[in-house]
């Protein structure tokens, strides 16, 4: 949430959505659905009941309509759940026995944010001194530590997710929580892993792409890099927050297999990972609100996932007491209903609640133990944690910001993911550049903005190069390395003529600077970020999916007159570049994301070859914004807006695939340097397990992360060789065709990996598949079920390419 004056039209969306809950929460069905939450009648049953999209979802009136499912209680202690993590195990019993002496009201006030801009952290739980607590800080944001100085500027996630890179997921993940606990943040807002479900909703930078698997794999090793390093982390926004527009008033409305397939799984990836907690978002699930719905929070959350911390709410996303706490909320946050309410739902009225019988007590002791324990969880009982030394909401300047540095040598990382999330989408040979006599540098977003790098707050603004979108998931830039900088700096090794051109709207300028260069570079951009900001008309989501800044007019002009000219593009998400991208003149396009603090540093070292390209595209470019399968709702007169995931299992490059659409470049796509082929693809059975339907008697709390279902059943190999020219990383990709019985997308992405080879060199690679991997959710079983029929799986070079396949039969039936 923000810090500054655009707040407003987040409190004022927020306070409406809030008062429609208030009555309804107060109303006797919320109460009664609580009660029967205890009943067993609740259970599956009920879950395929809520199944299916627009029919099956009441009215929307902002009522409490989804089906009740019990919070689970005591799980990791008393030993049911057996698939739940010796680190949880352990740090639920240290909660425990910490917890042991503490009133009621100690124990509210650990599941009780302190109040919108009380204490210095965008979140803060009050230090508990009766019981020597601390208290806890949580702060923003997904991509370094927010509201301070002296941190980094992290590529954003959408970046992350373009390396196609575990091993970079993971170290951008220990950086970040290195750098949060440097400041003394126990818990870091992020990582965000929501699906990009339309191609311009304004926060899909933040997270991981659209695609279910490429977001899992991010957001498990982005969680377990920052919580290694000592930091709790919070994957966020559970769930179905995809767009800005209404998002404190839609409802969501997810089918049961989407919802498994699709939407949930980055989550239980993030559980798997040991993930402290997750922050429920603004909207309606199903026509309930995420804050209190049990189907997501008390059912596939805590039962199906197994997960052992807590839900903390979006700020000021709790619209109840009693039925948020009974739907499986552990936490209020910033605590207050509104901003500087001086009320809460859960503090005073939570005591009340458990007294008068309304929460039992046992669920007040398991919210303060998962509270608790997540605190354990990550070692930050140990002496010598930090404490808060910054302050999130009074002047940079003031005596609470001890300005400690916490960027350590993370620069190199940067500008190395940098590099490796660049995407080259075109080359006709004139890159990498060698020692170029004359370039010219053409484009506001070249070069710097006059405001500096963090003019604009929360960076709600589009001037210079963009290298972060806008919004509570944002940081400081320490600095801003632009790509006139960094080119410059190479430029004079070179001996190099650098000239450049940075104004957008003179397009005489721009050309007479184009004309005659070697290579004209032309940089261009597009924005967008949270709906508390409203740019150049965009309130957080984009209006449209082209260039900012008359960026399509300046890459027309400078290749009106120079025939070798080469396209960056720092873009949040698709962009429609069809008016350009199949000019001769332009011979070579970069697709570099929004890449932080060493934004030209990563540029140059592809433009020139340091580093060889790797990224891949971590969502569809279209060729028309028609071809996407979903859109943005932008107006309503409904107050609370139904948004059908109609599409449902195809979103992104799956709808392109089903209904036989060309896209102008797709998910997973991406060039080198060099070149790459593969062969011998190869799939056995591990041989040591029986298949999941054998024994599938019902899933037991966590069974979604079971051995049973998780465990690798199959082992693909495939050799890869580089045929090309030069050393270079590649990306193979694992897709996998399911029968079309099934009713699967055509293919769906379950894999990848990246290895470097050098000129003719050959390498085997490898990857596994579990049952879970190969089933799909079958609504009418509520369970993971493999298809009978024949499965292919191909090793590609993108969701597109043919790549090399074999088949095999993962159910033993109908082959
Ligand atoms: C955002 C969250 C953020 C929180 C605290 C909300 O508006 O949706 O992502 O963590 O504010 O700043």
């Amino acid at each position: 949430m923000s810090s500054n004056a655009a707040s407003s039209s987040a409190s004022s969306s927020a306070s409406s959505a809030v008062s429609s809950a208030v009555s309804s929460s107060s109303a006797s069905s919320a109460t009664s659905s609580v009660t029967s939450s205890s009943a067993s009648s609740a259970t599956s049953g009920a879950a395929a009941a809520t199944a299916n999209t627009a029919a099956a979802v009441p009215t929307p009136t902002g009522e409490y309509v989804t089906q009740p499912f019990p919070y689970p209680l005591n799980t990791s202690i008393d030993g049911y759940a057996a698939h739940i993590s010796s680190n949880w195990v352990t740090a639920h019993q240290k909660a425990r026995a910490r917890l042991a002496g503490w009133t009621q009201q100690e124990k509210v006030n650990l599941t009780t944010g302190a109040g919108w801009q009380v204490g210095r952290c965008v979140g803060n739980i009050n230090p508990i001194p009766s019981q020597n607590f601390p208290g806890l800080c949580l702060e923003d944001s997904p991509l370094g530590v927010r509201d301070t100085d002296f941190n980094s500027a992290f590529p954003a996630g959408i970046n992350a997710a373009a390396t196609f890179d575990k091993d970079l997921m993971y170290k951008r993940g220990y950086a970040m929580g290195q750098e949060h606990k440097g400041k003394g943040v126990n818990v870091a807002l992020g990582p965000m892993t929501n699906m990009g479900r339309v191609a311009a909703g304004g926060r899909n930078w933040e997270g991981f792409g659209a695609d279910p698997y490429l977001s899992g794999w991010a957001s498990e090793q982005t969680i377990k890099g920052m919580q290694d390093a000592g930091v709790q982390a919070c994957v966020k926004h559970f769930i179905g927050n995809e767009q800005e527009h209404y998002r404190t008033t839609e409802s969501s409305d997810i089918d049961d297999r989407t919802m498994r397939e699709i939407y949930s799984h980055p989550f239980l990836r993030a559980v798997a990972a040991d993930v402290a907690s997750v922050m429920c978002s603004y909207n309606q699930v199903n026509g309930s609100w995420a804050c209190q719905n049990p189907q997501i929070l008390n059912k596939i959350l805590k039962t199906d996932f197994g997960f052992q911390g807590y839900v903390m709410s979006d700020w000021q996303a709790t619209m109840s007491g009693v039925s948020s706490v009974n739907s499986g909320l552990d936490m209020t946050m910033p605590g207050d209903v509104v901003f500087n309410s001086l009320t809460s739902y859960f503090g005073q009225n939570l005591t009340a609640a458990v007294n008068n019988g309304s929460v039992e007590a046992a669920r007040l002791d398991d919210m303060a133990e998962r509270i608790m324990a997540a605190y354990y969880l990550v070692g930050q009982d140990a002496p010598g944690y930090p404490a808060v030394n910054f302050d999130a909401f009074r002047s940079m300047q003031s005596i609470n910001n001890s300005h400690v540095n916490v960027q350590g040598d993370h620069y190199k990382l940067i500008e190395e993911m940098g590099a490796a999330s660049i995407v080259l989408l075109k080359n006709d040979g004139s890159l990498p550049l060698n020692q170029p006599k004359s370039i010219a540098l053409i484009g506001e977003d070249a070069g710097p903005s006059p405001l500096g790098p963090n003019g604009y707050g929360d960076r709600g603004g589009d001037s210079g190069t963009l290298a972060m979108g806008w919004g509570s998931g944002t940081a400081n830039f320490p600095y801003l390395i632009d790509p006139l900088m960094a080119i410059a700096t190479q430029a004079r090794k070179d001996g190099t003529d650098l000239n450049w051109y940075l104004d957008d709207w003179n397009l005489d300028g721009v050309m007479s600077v184009a004309v005659g260069a070697e290579v004209a570079i032309v940089c261009i951009n597009a924005d967008s970020g949270e709906d508390y900001i409203t740019v150049d008309g965009n309130q957080g989501d984009r209006n449209n999916l082209t260039a900012w800044l008359n960026g399509d007019a300046v890459v027309q002009a400078a290749a009106s007159v120079n025939n070798n000219t080469v396209v960056v593009v720092h873009s949040v998400g698709p962009l429609i570049i069809e008016p350009w991208i199949e000019n001769p003149n332009i011979t070579a396009v970069l697709w570099a994301g929004i890449p932080g603090q060493e934004s030209g540093n990563g540029l140059v070292d592809v433009l020139y070859g340091w580093y060889n390209p790797s990224g891949r595209l971590p969502y569809t470019i279209a060729k028309q914004r028609s071809d996407y399968p979903a859109e943005v709702l932008y107006e309503s007169t409904d107050p609370h807006p139904q948004i059908v995931y109609a599409e449902g299992l195809n979103i992104d490059y799956r709808h392109f695939l089903s209904a036989n659409i060309t896209p102008r470049f797709e998910f997973g796509f991406g060039l080198s340097y060099t070149s790459f082929d593969y062969s011998n693809v190869e799939i056995w059975s591990n041989g040591n397990a029986k298949r999941w339907q054998d024994e599938n008697d019902g899933i037991p709390v966590g069974g979604f992360l079971s051995d049973k279902l998780q465990a690798p059943q199959w082992t693909v190999q495939a050799q890869v060789q580089n045929v090309g020219p030069v050393n270079g990383c590649d990306i193979p990709q694992l897709y996998l065709e399911y029968p079309a019985s099934a009713g699967e997308p055509p293919r769906v992405l379950r894999d990848f990996t990246k290895l470097n080879l050098d000129p003719g060199a050959t390498s085997t690679i490898q990857f596994t598949l579990s049952n879970y991997d190969v089933s799909i959710w079958d609504v009418p079983s509520q369970s993971w079920v493999i298809p009978d029929g024949t499965f292919t799986v191909v090793v590609a070079k993108s969701s597109f390419d043919q790549g090399c396949s074999t088949t095999f039969c993962p159910s033993g039936n109908n082959c």
